[in-house]
């Protein structure tokens, strides 16, 4: 058996910060774990993702948009994420096909039953056993990422590498447009509860990180530590 969680939630929210966390506590108590992220995690979907989060990309109609995410999550299912599921490994996800739906259909309109097609496509059906949604106001997400972008340009101290401060073109996006993504997340996770785990995320970070790995915990007796006999 093999664990595959998620992490969604609005820009700035703490996806990534909980996601390491999580990784880091795995491996620490030895558990086969990878970490990966979306778009990207492979050569070609890092490649991919420098082309749709191009601030100077302005004019990537919505369709192209969809299309390279899908690809860039095609490459990543299939030449990292399933096969480490099948060697029982747990597999940790900054992103993956719900942000699909939040961002390109409940926030650019594009038809979900579309998306939904599409992402079958791309993923061949294959869907988390549980995400996290790193529940905050978008404001305050935007003013977090603004707070860390301003302290990498200052180099001040604070800024840690394991969060590195990207500002994208989706992130520059009007504050409507995140409202009616927090909105799509929302309805996301009433049409499938039991996948999802809501975590106010206007907590500190180490607390945080506990009510994550509690969550986790009941799951883990799926998956062997590594030198433990099955
Ligand atoms: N619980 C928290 N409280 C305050 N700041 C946080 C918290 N979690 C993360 N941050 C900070 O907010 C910024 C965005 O966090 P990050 O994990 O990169 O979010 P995301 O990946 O969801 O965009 C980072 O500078 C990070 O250090
Ligand atoms: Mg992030």
């Amino acid at each position: 058996m093999s664990l595959f969680i998620t992490f969604e939630g609005s820009e700035g929210s703490g996806k990534s910060t909980q996601a390491r966390l999580l990784y880091e506590r795995l491996q620490a108590v030895g558990y086969p774990v990878i970490l990966t992220r979306e778009p990207g995690g492979t050569r070609i979907s890092e490649l991919i993702r420098r082309i749709v989060m191009d601030l100077r990309h302005t004019e990537m109609a919505p369709t192209t948009e969809t299309l390279l995410f899908s690809a860039a999550r095609a490459q990543l299912v299939s030449e990292l994420i399933r096969p480490y599921l099948g060697t029982g490994g747990i597999v940790l996800c900054d992103r993956y096909a719900d942000s699909t739906f939040a961002y390109q259909g409940y926030g650019l309109g594009r038809d979900l039953e579309e998306l939904q097609a599409i992402t079958t496509v791309a993923t061949g059906g294959l869907q988390p056993d549980l995400t996290f949604y790193l529940d905050l106001p978008v404001e305050e997400g935007l003013r977090r990422k603004h707070l860390a972008k301003e302290r990498a340009e200052q180099n001040a101290p604070g800024t840690t590498l394991s969060t590195p401060v990207e500002w994208n073109r989706l992130d520059a996006r009007d504050l409507a447009y995140h409202q009616r993504v927090a909105a799509g997340f929302a309805d996301l996770i009433r049409k499938e509860p039991q996948r999802w785990r809501i975590i106010p995320a206007e907590q500190p970070i180490p607390i945080l990180a506990e009510q994550i790995a509690q969550e986790v915990a009941p799951l883990l007796k799926r998956v062997a530590r590594l030198g433990e006999a099955l």
